[in-house]
C-alpha cells in the first residue's frame, strides 16, 4: 500500500499502550482499546521478519487446522511482513470490511491508524483487502469467508472487486493495502 498524506509521517508517539489483546467476538483473539485514542492517531506498527512473498508462499501454513489464517502484509516492494516471527499485538487485529483503523506503508514500515476516535473496549479493526496467490474465483473467496457481520460485509476478506470505469473517463490508479496469501 501507498503512504497517503505527508502529515502522517509526522513522528507521534505510538498509543500501542492503548490496546490489549482480547478474545474476540468476529474470530479468534483480537485488538481492543483500553482507552479513548483519538482519530488519525499512530497505533502499533505491524511487525515481524521480512521476506520476499515467493519464499513466504513456499512456508507451511503456521495453523494446518487452518490453512488460509494469514500473518503475512505485502509491502509496495513485493516483499512481506511475516508476523509469525517478531510479530506484535499488532498480529492479532482482525479484518472487518467496514474498519475503524487504516493501514499505511511508510518508509517500507507498515502502520494501523485510527480511521475515526476509538472507545475504549472497541475492538480495532482494518481491512485486510487480502490479495490472493491464486487466481480469484468464488471458491478462493469462499475460503477467505469474511464474518466481520457489517452492514458493508463483502463476504470475503479479498480486496473490493475493480470496477469497471467508463471509457471515456480517466482511470486513476487506485491506492490499497497488500495482505497476502
Ligand atoms: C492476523 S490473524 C488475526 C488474529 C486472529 N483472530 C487469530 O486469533 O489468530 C488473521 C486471521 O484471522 C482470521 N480473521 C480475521 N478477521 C476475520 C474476519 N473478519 N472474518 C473471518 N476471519 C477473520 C482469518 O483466519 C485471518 O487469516
Ligand atoms: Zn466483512
Amino acid at each position: 500500500m501507498k503512504s497517503k498524506s505527508s502529515s502522517k509521517k509526522a513522528t507521534r508517539t505510538p498509543v500501542a499502550s492503548r490496546i490489549e489483546v482480547r478474545c474476540s467476538g468476529i474470530h479468534g483473539k483480537g485488538v481492543y482499546a483500553t482507552a479513548r485514542i483519538r482519530k488519525g492517531a499512530r497505533i502499533i506498527e505491524y511487525t515481524g521478519r521480512r521476506l520476499p512473498w515467493k519464499k513466504a508462499m513456499d512456508l507451511a501454513p503456521h495453523h494446518p487446522d487452518d490453512p488460509h489464517h494469514t500473518l503475512l502484509f505485502s509491502l509496495d516492494n513485493g516483499d512481506v511482513i511475516d508476523a509469525s516471527a517478531g510479530g506484535n499485538d499488532s498480529r492479532w487485529i482482525n479484518h472487518s470490511c467496514n474498519p475503524n483503523c487504516e493501514t499505511m506503508e511508510e518508509d517500507g514500515r507498515i502502520f494501523v491508524y485510527a480511521l475515526r476516535g476509538l472507545r475504549p473496549d472497541e475492538e480495532l479493526f482494518y481491512d485486510y483487502k487480502l490479495v490472493p496467490a491464486e487466481r480469484r474465483t468464488k471458491k478462493t473467496e469462499k475460503k477467505f469467508t469474511c464474518l466481520c457481520r457489517t452492514t458493508k460485509c463483502r463476504g470475503t476478506m479479498l480486496e473490493p472487486k475493480k470496477r469497471r470505469t467508463s471509457r471515456r473517463k480517466k482511470a486513476v490508479p487506485a491506492r490499497r493495502n497488500r495482505a497476502a496469501r
